[in-house]
């Protein structure tokens, strides 16, 4: 199975696309899911150096409407947090485009292609447009990414093997925009600022254990088990903007192989971990959006199954398909009714 290009490295802009399905708009979802990896060719090639990618993303609800058979084993919506002062809300999505290239153009062309062949079909519900900021900093003035698995330890963190069968190759990927106060923040002093997120500002260096504050970003986001095991998320995260509306945010972005990961991440930054309340950052950075995805293998969408109702019909044996609806029933394991 060959994944999507969750692994691809990290380029300096990309483009998030959140849209929901209309009623009736999924036969021309399902049209262009096995076109998709042709357009990024289209648009790709023109820029040897572009690194053009685009991972699709599928959310709990749309994958009922779209396809018929098994379907990801930990699929859900998005669970809103709600801890005693900050909260990570949910917020609609079907389809979430993730293209990320060297050149803000190719990202912005190759995902009007895309909603070129959508129009009529969904509804965009959010796009952000991302920049790599210096030192690949975020808008908070901290380098973001540092701590990233790389190679084997980033594939295994990331892709669905043995665990899910039909669904190997395949990822989890969370989303949240977060919009930062950034008056506030900066009226803190560094000091203070690096306590919040657990590193140094200008070095990036980790702060010692024994200085870094139980409720810094660091130490509520590392997870790991009582034997040593720490479980991994892959981030690429972007800063976006408007100067002129005194807007300034964090595309949060994190793969993985298992939601669960990224979701006790965001159970201990909203509702707290011992000794800590909360994130440190969430005082300063707020989402206005959240939502989860299925990340299928590129196999998948090269050749999707048929919708739901479908299914049934054209996987039953050819001698019983006059009882169709009976026998297709096992097909349609897991799918709510
Ligand atoms: C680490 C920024 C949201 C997971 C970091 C670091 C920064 C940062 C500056 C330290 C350097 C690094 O290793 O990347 C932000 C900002 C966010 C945000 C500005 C949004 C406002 C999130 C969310 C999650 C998350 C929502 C997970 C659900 C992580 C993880 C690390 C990390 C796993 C690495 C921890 C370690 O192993 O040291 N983040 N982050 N971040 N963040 Fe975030």
């Amino acid at each position: 199975m060959t994944a999507q290009a969750v692994l691809s490295p990290l380029t300096r802009s990309a483009l998030f696309l959140v849209v929901t399905i209309d009623p009736g708009g999924e036969d021309t979802v399902r049209g262009l899911l096995p076109d998709l990896s042709a357009l990024n060719r289209a648009v790709g090639f023109r820029s040897l150096h572009g690194e053009l990618s685009c991972v699709t993303g599928i959310g709990s609800a749309a994958w009922d409407r779209l396809f018929g058979g098994p379907r990801p084993a930990e699929l859900h919506p998005f669970r809103e947090l709600a801890g005693p002062v900050h909260r990570a809300v949910s917020t609609p999505g079907d389809l979430l485009f993730h293209v990320r290239a060297h050149r803000p153009d190719l990202c912005f062309a190759l995902a009007g292609e895309i909603m070129d062949r959508l129009r009529d079909a969904v509804t965009a519900q959010d796009e952000v447009q991302g920049f790599k900021y210096f030192d690949v900093r975020d808008l908070l003035g901290f380098v973001d990414g540092t701590e990233n698995p790389v190679g084997a330890e980033a594939s295994e963190a990331v892709l669905i093997g043995a665990e899910d069968p039909p669904f190997a190759g395949g990822s989890y990927v969370v989303v949240q925009k977060y919009l930062h106060d950034l008056r506030a923040w900066n009226a803190l002093p560094v000091e203070e600022q690096e306590l919040a997120i657990g590193r140094h500002k200008l070095s990036d260096v980790e702060l010692p254990d024994d200085v870094k504050p139980p409720d810094s970003h660091v130490a509520l986001t590392t997870i790991t088990d009582p034997d040593g095991t720490e479980h991994q998320i892959l981030r690429d995260n972007m800063p976006f903007g408007q100067v002129g509306r005194g807007e300034f945010g964090t595309y949060f972005i994190g793969y993985a192989r298992t939601p669960t990961v990224t979701e006790r991440m965001l159970e201990r930054m909203f509702l707290g971990a011992p000794g800590a309340a909360h994130d440190r950052i969430l005082d300063f950075s707020t989402p206005v959006t959240g939502n989860l995805f299925f990340v299928p293998s590129a196999d998948f969408l090269d050749d999707p199954p048929g919708p739901p109702s479908l299914t049934a019909t054209v996987e039953a044996p050819p001698r019983t398909r006059a009882f169709a609806p009976s026998l297709g029933i096992g097909d349609l394991k897991g799918i709510p009714s």
